[in-house]
């Protein structure tokens, strides 16, 4: 994309750079937007942009290192007047200090202090610098209008912030508290989603499940969001375990276009270390969740988050995750070497629960090769059966097609047989272990019998 003249003169370019998770994902669209409606073009490279922002994530030390040597090198796209800024999770972490350890960057702005952009980029062009890290609990951003880059689903926040203080977590200290947008807003996002061709809408949250805005609770959104016209698969991510009343349950089971997946985190599979964690569940609580959302849910896919390391960790406590993993047999798990984060209450527990280095690489391998193992088991009782996939975009590779099924799998279709966003009924042909081959067996999915298609499918490239 190049610089368009606009009667004021060129229109500034902006490139965003995002780390971290689908909340940033989805703040760096809010930035898109709330910049493109304040005369910036939005540019898909950093080389020579008139503003660089790197949207950032501090949730594990490695996430932070890669973020300051990626300051580093974007010093080489910059014009004599480019302007770089730190925004996320990071930049509320660190507020100040960035600004003292990384020279060229001229604003640091945290989640709730996207709105004074436009304002502070106008500062920093007379060359002030600025930290802006206050929080606002009023924020949801409700007048900015996203600007999508993901070609088929789309990210709605339906919360911002978090009320849990689980002790490994910087959340809390990054997002502040939890508050949830109104029903009726997150109504009218979805009928924009549905008017710019996507039907897939993934609500995001951190404890997304607790989501209530002092009417609704998460059930009355699931039901609300379903019913808009045109949707026709709905996600969340990520609940909490404690956080699935009867009534969420039963409207992931009675709404259609509810996908039959949920990410779960978990942590750790033994009752101790999560008391530690401070999850306020469990081992046999969080296997009650899954119980219960199981029998409510036929076909129900399963993924979760887990912790190695976390202070404290015995061998026995270890074992119990293991076996956690086996009782439940994910479909799959983000797994974590635990990180230090400064001012997180782990912070303050005794110096020699430090579990060393070499012990957490080992339980990390076996925890790893576990997971996967059930993994590919599962995977491979599904060959042959037939599902519904929706295509997501081009295959790494080049030549095949990555589709989506409705419980998350993820299924190579060939390039010839569909385009992106378009529905597919495909069989499951193959598997890798993780991912799987599928030949479509009709061109089209029937529309669903409970849930008629108000629209036709508009093909999006992102
Ligand atoms: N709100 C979500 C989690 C957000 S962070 C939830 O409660 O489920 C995503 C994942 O990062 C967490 O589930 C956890 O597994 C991991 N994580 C968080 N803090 C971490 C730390 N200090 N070290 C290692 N992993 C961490
Ligand atoms: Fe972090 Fe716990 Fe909140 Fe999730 S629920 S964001 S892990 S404090
Ligand atoms: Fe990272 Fe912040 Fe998300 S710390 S995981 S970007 S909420």
């Amino acid at each position: 994309m190049s610089m368009t003249e606009t009667p004021e003169g060129p229109r500034k370019t902006v490139y965003i750079e995002t780390y971290g998770c689908q909340m940033n994902v989805s703040d760096s669209e809010l930035m898109y937007g709330s910049l493109a409606a304040h005369g910036y073009t939005p540019v898909e490279a950093p080389d020579g942009a008139d503003v660089i922002l790197v949207n950032t994530c501090a949730i594990r030390e490695n996430a932070e290192t890669r973020v300051i040597g990626r300051l580093g090198e974007l010093k080489r796209f910059m014009k004599a007047d480019t302007i770089v800024g730190v925004t996320g999770c990071m930049a509320q972490r660190l507020g100040p200090r960035l600004l003292d350890q990384a020279k060229h960057v001229s604003l640091v702005v945290g989640p709730d202090g996207y709105r004074s952009l436009p304002q502070l980029l106008d500062g920093a062009r007379s060359g002030e610098r600025f930290s802006a890290t206050d929080f606002d609990l009023e924020e949801h951003y409700e007048d900015v209008v996203a600007r999508r880059f993901e070609g088929v689903k789309a990210w709605i926040p339906v919360q911002r912030g978090c009320n849990y203080r689980c002790t490994y977590c910087i959340v809390p200290y990054t997002r502040g508290a939890e508050r949830s947008r109104k029903l009726d807003d997150v109504v009218r996002e979805t009928h924009d989603v549905v008017a710019q061709g996507l039907s897939e809408i993934v609500l995001l949250g951190q404890t997304v499940n607790s989501y209530n805005d002092g009417t609704h609770d998460f059930a009355d959104l699931l039901r609300a969001v379903a019913a808009v016209d045109g949707i026709r698969r709905v996600r969340y991510t990520s609940p909490h375990p404690n956080d699935f009343s009867d009534r969420v349950i039963a409207a992931m089971a009675e709404v259609p276009e509810v996908c039959e997946h949920v990410h779960l985190p978990m942590q750790s599979g033994s009752t101790s270390m999560l008391k530690r964690m401070l999850r306020r569940y469990s081992r046999e609580d969080y296997l009650a969740s899954v119980e219960r959302l199981r029998n409510a849910i036929p076909g129900l896919a399963l993924t979760t988050d887990i912790i190695v390391g976390f202070p404290g960790e015995t061998d026995a406590e270890f074992e119990d995750t293991l076996s956690l993993c086996r009782e439940v047999r994910f479909n799959d798990a983000f797994m974590f070497k635990f990180s230090m984060r400064e001012g997180t209450p782990a912070e303050r527990m005794p110096a020699e629960w430090t579990v060393p280095d070499a012990v957490v690489t080992e339980r990390f391998d076996r925890l790893l090769a576990t997971v996967r193992g059930i993994s590919r088991e599962n995977n491979m009782t599904r060959l042959g059966a037939r599902v519904e996939v929706l295509v997501e975009k081009v295959a790494r590779d080049g030549t095949l097609l990555q589709a989506r099924s409705r419980d998350f799998k993820t299924v190579m279709v060939p390039a010839e047989s569909a385009k992106i966003g378009d529905y597919l009924t495909v069989e499951l042909t193959g598997t890798t272990g993780a991912t799987f081959t599928g030949t479509p067996v009709r061109d089209r999915a029937p529309l669903p019998m409970a849930s008629p298609m108000a629209s036709p499918m508009v093909s999006t490239t992102a």
